[in-house]
């Protein structure tokens, strides 16, 4: 039978269980994305705590857009170094560590100094309010080139894979909207289409790390929003990507922009335990790649009756382990009560990440 501690393989990858840190933006970066000690710290601590693998948070490819305050970087190789340290620490602890990369598309604050917001196209965005400029098709390359060097440098600092960011809104996100992918180009318009600008960017990444390197993808079941993207949409992609050789997916769910009570982390609540879980199981069921269940994961129990009734295989979390970085470990020493964490959203914030329960 299964179980969540049991030891996989997840692309080459030996994971020490089935439970993964999904990706959490911190704020701790310094103003040019480089590490510092205090997001080193958070990151040992989490890796001390008993995850099989840590998604980082997202991690800009590119210095040509604003980032968010304290978002960490990947846009040139000054940045190997530092990332060494950080994955041979997390490798210590025997946690694998897998770098996400973005493109936060208008998803950020307007520039005060010249950088360029891109979208497939001049649309605004209804939760940040702001409008990004249609990316020409010279735009589209030097992004999709930026992403690939960004998992090249990735796989030299260490990091056991690259999280391709296609979730929650972001540049490639939005590709998949209909409502803020308006092109008439070949980026634009039926499913096939849409697609493209992800297809492009997981292949010229393929292309830069090797069939081997592990590549995964976090996406939106649904954007839960009006000319959103549909679940039909998302299996689609996702269908089209285990064909390109993708190595897992990690189903979410959302956008700013999404209806109230639907997907969002902000209208989430602990009681309806993971609620992506249906749409997830689903696609674990039709496609023969990994899924990671995130959202709402809180109880081991119920996680236990999702791995004995579907495929999913892996479980992901973010405020569980913002609440109680050591939850895994606790949960192994056989204290099975379920995640501290309530909830509450007050976590989501862009300028850092403190639990106000156990705010340090
Ligand atoms: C403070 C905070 C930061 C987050 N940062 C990211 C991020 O960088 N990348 C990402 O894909 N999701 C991010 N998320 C979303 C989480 O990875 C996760 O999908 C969501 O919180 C639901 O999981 P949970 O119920 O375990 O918190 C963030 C969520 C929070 C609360």
């Amino acid at each position: 039978m299964k179980s969540l501690f049991d030891q996989t393989q997840l692309a080459g990858m030996t994971l020490k269980n089935r439970f993964i840190r999904s990706a959490t933006h911190d704020g701790f970066a310094d103003e040019k994305g480089h590490m510092t000690e205090e997001l080193f710290q958070i990151y040992e601590n989490l890796a001390k705590g008993g995850v099989g693998a840590i998604i980082t948070g997202l991690t800009y490819v590119s210095d040509l857009e604003e980032p968010y305050p304290g978002q960490m970087g990947i846009y040139d190789d000054s940045f190997i170094e530092e990332y060494k340290r950080l994955t041979e620490m997390s490798h210590r602890y025997n946690a694998k560590i897998i770098l996400q990369i973005v493109s936060l598309g208008s998803q950020t604050s307007p520039s005060t100094s010249g950088k360029v917001m891109w979208g497939p196209s001049a649309v605004t965005d209804l939760g940040f309010k702001t409008t990004p400029q249609e990316m020409t098709a010279q735009d589209i390359i030097l992004v999709q080139q930026a992403f690939a060097e960004a998992a090249l440098r990735a796989k030299k600092a260490g990091f056991d894979g690259v999280q391709l960011h296609v979730a929650h809104g972001y540049l490639l996100s939005k590709f998949l909207t209909p409502y803020y992918n308006r092109r008439s180009d070949e980026y634009g318009g039926n499913i096939e289409n849409r697609t493209r600008m992800v297809r492009e960017t997981y292949q010229a990444i393929r292309d830069k790390v090797g069939p081997d390197y592990p590549v995964l993808i976090k996406i939106n079941c649904d954007d839960f929003m009006e000319q959103g993207l549909t679940f039909a949409d998302c299996k689609y992609v996702c269908h089209k990507l285990a064909e390109l050789g993708v190595n897992a997916i990690e189903v979410s769910g959302g956008i700013s922009s999404s209806r109230p009570g639907e997907g969002t982390i902000r209208t989430i609540t602990a009681e309806q335990g993971s609620y992506f879980r249906t749409y997830a199981a689903e696609i674990a069921g039709e496609i023969n790649v990994p899924v990671i269940l995130v959202g709402g994961n809180r109880d081991f129990a119920a996680l236990m009756e999702i791995l004995k009734q579907t495929t999913i295989e892996y479980f992901s979390f973010c405020r569980p382990l913002i609440r109680e970085s050591d939850l895994i470990k606790r949960w192994q020493s056989g204290d099975l009560g379920r995640s501290k964490c309530v909830s509450c959203t007050k976590c989501f914030r862009l300028d850092g990440t403190r639990c106000i329960f156990n705010q340090k």
